[in-house]
């Protein structure tokens, strides 16, 4: 291949197979979701940067160095979306949505961009399924859209999830906190690496994110956000328990839970399929009660998450399993006399109108060849048609699983077909 023409590194070609397998996923998602509330959205693949960096945060991963930024003709910073959720708070505040009953929940599904670095599981150019419910603090909301992504998951045939929870409790928590982390980081300064100190002056929340052991070890004794949430936002993350509890939820609290994005405030959760290594983070969300705020609207709650297709898919894959149905043709058309093929394929046209899934040889195959690709696309009847048939304008219908064979009129083919795939034939 002649360089400058493979795909960009860190993007996918999706070949039929995985296609489906990705439909499948989405449509799965969709009928769960919508079963219970939530309503398509869409937004654009791209939107000012500031939209992006107000926040997720110029000190997060994702805006400080992930983001495909570019200048349009206008001179305007525009980025690809990164994720949903800053565009869809921003269609709620941007479409009135407050004024229509809350909680407005919505689901997407559709292609993220992060300047990430590659490698199985982790691109430059992935899907998210996302899930957003905005309007309303009530703690049964974060519990159900917990509940909602495991059957998801469960839908799918993954099981062995381990799920994270947290609460990072309200901004206000956040500050007096945050001093009280970055003095025991600056007590600990000599025992910890540069990342950690790096991080105390950015983020030091996600100092616990380490992956130094030694510095690990330090951290694990750091005063924890979980000790010094207000009793308020204590009782909102007890309340979300109880609702997983009575669900029959399992999950594992984890006090140095922090995700990636600044927006987040109390309820944060994670679900990992361990198997899948480094890369085992197959969905995330949380609640973002401050981030209309930072975008100009009024304070509005909100909760909800993202889960990684490509990262499902391949926890599928690893259990040799797909969500996507066997591709089912019902009619090969093998035609064996040149003469014959423009009507027959005008009644293979006219079959498909009636919704059955046909195709014909289309590579110039002799008798064998074509039999043989009947077999290999596993078509539930061949319609043979030479020179013989041609003559009385008729052709023979087989059925590859007897071998039963019938001879039909070319006038009465199509409603053959159709009442054949229909089971009334
Ligand atoms: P996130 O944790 O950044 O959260 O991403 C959610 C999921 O997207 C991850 O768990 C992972 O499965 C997938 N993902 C992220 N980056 C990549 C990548 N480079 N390659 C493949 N998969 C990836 C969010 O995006 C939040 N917007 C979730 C949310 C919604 N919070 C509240 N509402």
């Amino acid at each position: 291949m002649a360089e400058g023409f493979q795909a960009p590194r860190g993007t996918l070609d999706w070949l039929p197979q995985r296609s489906a397998a990705r439909r499948a996923m989405i449509e799965r998602f969709r009928q769960i979701f919508e079963g219970a509330g939530y309503g398509e959205a869409m937004t654009p693949i791209f939107e000012d940067k500031a939209l992006f960096a107000r926040t997720a945060g110029e000190s997060s991963e994702v805006v400080g160095k992930e983001m495909y930024l570019f200048e349009d003709q206008g001179g305007r910073e525009m980025a690809l979306r990164p994720e949903f959720t800053a565009s869809i708070v921003r269609l709620y505040l941007e479409n009135g949505l407050s004024r229509d009953p809350q909680p407005v929940r919505l689901w997407s599904a559709g292609n993220c961009y992060r300047f990430a670095a590659v490698q199985r599981g982790r691109y430059r150019e992935f899907t998210q399924v996302n899930a957003e419910a905005i309007g309303s603090d009530d703690p049964a909301i974060d519990a159900e859209l917990i509940a909602l992504q495991l059957r998801w998951f469960e839908s799918l045939g993954l099981d062995g999830l381990e799920v994270r929870l947290n609460t990072i409790g309200d901004r206000a928590d956040r500050e007096p906190y945050l001093d009280q982390l970055r003095a025991y980081i600056d007590a600990h300064s000599s025992e910890v690496d540069d990342e950690v100190r790096r991080q105390r002056d950015l983020n030091p929340l996600r100092a616990f994110d380490t992956k130094d052991p030694a510095s690990a070890a330090i951290m694990a004794d750091a005063p924890k956000i979980t000790d010094a949430v207000s009793d308020e936002a204590a009782a909102h993350f007890a309340a979300v328990r109880s609702f997983l509890d009575a669900r029959g939820v399992n999950y594992t609290l984890d006090p140095t839970l922090v995700r990636g994005l600044d927006y987040y405030s109390r309820t944060t959760w994670e679900i990992s399929w361990p198997a899948l290594g480094a890369q085992s983070g197959i969905g995330g969300g949380g609640r973002y009660d401050g981030l209309a705020e930072l975008i100009g609207g009024a304070p509005t709650p909100g909760v909800g998450f993202a889960c990684g297709i490509e990262r499902v898919l391949l926890a599928l894959e690893d259990q040799d399993r797909s969500p996507a149905p066997e591709r089912q043709m019902d009619v090969f058309f093998a035609i064996f006399c040149d003469a014959a093929r423009p009507r027959l394929h005008a009644l293979m046209d006219q079959a498909r109108a009636r919704g059955v899934a046909a195709e014909a040889d289309l590579a110039g195959r002799a008798v064998k060849g074509q039999m043989k690709q009947a077999d290999r696309i596993g078509a539930a009847l061949t319609v043979v048609c030479g020179d013989d048939e041609w003559a009385r304008s008729v052709c023979v219908v087989r059925s590859m699983a007897s071998g039963e064979q019938t001879e039909v009129s070319l006038d009465e083919l199509v409603e053959h077909l159709h009442n054949a795939k229909m089971g009334t034939a």
